[in-house]
């Protein structure tokens, strides 16, 4: 019998803007395996009928963008700690017995990027500014915890998210009031923006950034454009940045490599098949 294709692909809604098809395939393509990643564009209320129907179908697994995230962890058998911890899951793995396995890779992906490309940065060495208390600020909080981040000041528009937050993962987490955010810059050994502010169509952050130290990694997950406005101002006052392309292609790396069977490299070439 002919070996079936393996096949997986990304579930959201919108979906057509989705970078994970060029990512996937640009790996497939690179490492000559056997495989597809498709965009799957799924209505909520079709979730859980499409989330069952695939692995009949060929597929491996799937990665869960949004608005899923959340809604998705009702129909895994299996959920990872990470993604139970972060109350969000972004990689699905469909085991050869049926059942679903559902994990988290956002925080790995965040980590990655900067370890790659901020080698030297040390996440012990003070605190760190969190702009936003979405999905994606959930899944780096967990990840800075864990790297051992002494502190966490988070900051909100909203600003019971961020409260709630605290009262979920501890007391490491300091909530400062968003209009007070730029007060907490000059003690900030890393700067994180999870928000969409920056991004194009979104309006502009609007953090001072006046008591910026010249020696704080800044990092935004926003990565169109490449260089939001944080980036090239803390790059004009001397800091480190790290652009939010290379968390998006580290997220893939777990799942690339349990569906199709190969760790994937992430360097110049991939981001050139991402952007292109
Ligand atoms: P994601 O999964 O990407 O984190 P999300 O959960 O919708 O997306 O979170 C979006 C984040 O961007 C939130 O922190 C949101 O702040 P609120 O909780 O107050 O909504 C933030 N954000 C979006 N638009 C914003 C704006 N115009 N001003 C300030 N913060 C904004």
């Amino acid at each position: 019998m002919k070996k079936q294709i393996p096949l997986a692909g990304v579930i959201g809604n919108p979906v057509s803007l989705s970078k994970s098809p060029k990512l996937h395939r640009h790996w497939l393509r690179r490492y000559g395996l056997l495989g597809d990643y498709v965009p799957l564009h799924v209505e909520t209320s079709n979730l859980e009928t499409v989330v069952r129907a695939l692995p009949k179908m060929g597929f491996v697994g799937a990665n869960v963008t949004f608005p899923h995230k959340m809604d998705v962890m009702q129909f895994a058998d299996q959920v990872s700690d990470r993604a139970t911890l972060i109350g969000a899951a972004n990689t699905l793995i469909f085991k050869d017995d049926g059942r679903i396995f559902a994990d988290n890779t956002d925080g790995y992906g965040f980590m990655a990027n900067l370890r790659q490309n901020a080698p030297a940065w040390d996440p012990r060495s003070g605190p760190a500014l969190v702009l936003g208390a979405g999905g994606a600020s959930r899944a780096i909080i967990v990840a800075l915890a864990d790297a051992g981040v002494p502190e966490i000041m988070l900051t909100n528009r909203t600003r019971t998210k961020s409260d709630a937050l605290r009262a979920e993962f501890g007391a490491r987490i300091r909530v400062i009031d968003w209009v007070q955010a730029g007060n907490a810059i000059e003690d900030a050994a890393t700067l994180i923006n999870t928000t969409s502010l920056g991004m194009t169509g979104q309006p502009e952050l609007r953090v001072p950034l006046d008591g910026l130290r010249a020696d704080t990694l800044v990092t935004d997950i926003v990565y169109a454009p490449l260089q939001t406005n944080l980036l090239a101002q803390a790059a004009a006052m001397g800091c480190q940045t790290v652009d939010g392309l290379g968390m998006l292609l580290h997220q893939g790396v777990p799942g690339f490599e349990r569906w199709f069977g190969a760790r994937p490299d992430v360097d110049d070439a991939t981001r050139q098949a991402v952007l292109g």
